[in-house]
């Protein structure tokens, strides 16, 4: 009896942890925007730091998009975006638009 119990445990948490894991991407998408700039782009750009404090509201929508789509910041600090995902940067890129200066929901990092 103690047995069976044991091995139902021991099923039921690696499906619990892949649903968890399937799960989580969603249920926290609203933010992964949001954590990825803090873990990102914060370690350059924190209060006070040496290349200037950013957040979404640094610009506005369209200058955003410009910033991505032209490459800017390569140009002004080339290679430090290379650790960063394609995927990430995208998801960076969507949370910063979403929440610019002239957005619906202006909002700070950090
Ligand atoms: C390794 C350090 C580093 C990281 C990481 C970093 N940056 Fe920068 N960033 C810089 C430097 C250096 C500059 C140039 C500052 C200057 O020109 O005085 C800069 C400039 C900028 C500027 C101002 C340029 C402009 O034309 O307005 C923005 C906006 C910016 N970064 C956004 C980001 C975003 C978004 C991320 C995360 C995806 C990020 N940075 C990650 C170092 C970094």
């Amino acid at each position: 009896m103690k047995f069976s119990r044991c091995r139902g445990v021991a099923t039921l948490v690696p499906i619990l942890t892949a649903l968890t894991l399937m799960a989580a991407p969603m249920a926290f998408g609203a933010d992964s925007g949001r954590e990825l700039t803090k873990a990102k782009c914060k370690g350059c750009h924190g209060e006070g730091a040496a290349a200037g404090t950013m957040t979404p509201l640094s610009k506005t929508q369209r200058q955003w998009e410009r910033f991505f789509e032209k490459e800017q910041h390569e140009k002004k600090a080339p290679g430090t975006w290379q650790q960063i995902a394609p995927r990430e940067l995208e998801q960076i890129r969507q949370y910063l638009i979403d929440h610019a200066a002239d957005s619906p929901h202006p909002e700070t990092c950090g």
